[in-house]
Formats: C-alpha cells, structure tokens, sequence
C-alpha cells in the first residue's frame, strides 16, 4: 500500500515551485479513510515566503474535510530519504498520531519508514490549550 503514497508524493514533485533552491520536494498523506492529499514546496523571491511540500498537502488535506491521517510520504529529487523539516514535523504531529507511518523516499520507492514519533519526539502539544 505504500507504493502508491510513494507515486503520489513524486507525482506532486513535479509541480514543486522551486526556482531558487531547485530542490522539488512532493508529499502525499492518506487518511484512515482513503483519501490521498498531495503537495509540492512553494517558492518566492523573498526567500522565507515560501513553504515546504508538507505544508501544502496539509492545506489540501484540511481543505479536503481533514480526518486522521495514517501514512505520510515525503520525496525530493535531489536527496534520498528527505525527511520533513523541524516546522513541518510539528505541523504534521498537529494532525497524526505518534504511530504514523512516515515514508522516506528515494527514487524508485519507500527507502525507510519511520514513525511519526521518532520525527518527533518531546514535541510541543497543544492539549492544555483547547
Ligand atoms: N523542503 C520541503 O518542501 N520539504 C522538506 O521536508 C524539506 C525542505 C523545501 C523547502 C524549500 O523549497 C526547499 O525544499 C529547499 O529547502
């Protein structure tokens, strides 16, 4: 099942905005439901404008009706086994659960899954402020 979050997420890399870093990133989630919401990083010209695939797929999976989400998968062209970036390892945790599977990608598939408690561990939680 991974495979396909894997195809998804390299997919999206394709539409990745990244004329400055030339670093295409795509992710891709999948809810308990089945849904699969994708993203690619988003340049601009002042550099810290811009946004990682992450956060991207985030907002089409918020946009698309949320739910939990069970897989993650993350891939950049140029770098095997890219993991999230600190900012957006806390704005997945946002929406995971410490079990969820993060996939680290190369190329021709899933190099390394990884949970998204080892991404993150001791991480801030918001609990105390709902
Ligand atoms: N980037 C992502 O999209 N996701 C990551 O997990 C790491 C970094 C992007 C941000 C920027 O557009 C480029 O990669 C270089 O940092």
């Amino acid at each position: 099942m991974s495979h396909d979050l894997f195809e998804a997420a390299k997919a999206a890399m394709t539409k990745a905005y990244a004329p400055y870093s030339k670093f295409p990133v795509g992710a891709a989630l999948r809810t308990e439901d089945g849904r699969i919401f994708t993203g690619a990083n988003i340049e601009v010209a002042s550099y810290p404008e811009g946004w990682c695939a992450e956060t991207t797929a985030l907002g089409h999976y918020i946009m698309g009706g949320g739910g939990k989400i069970v897989e993650i998968a993350v891939i950049a062209e140029r770098m095997a086994k890219c993991s999230p970036c600190g900012g957006c390892r806390q704005r997945l945790a946002e929406f995971c659960r410490p079990e969820t599977k993060l996939y680290l990608c190369d190329d021709a598939g899933v190099a390394e899954t990884v949970t998204m408690g080892d991404m993150l561990p001791y991480g801030f939680r918001g609990d105390i402020l709902k």
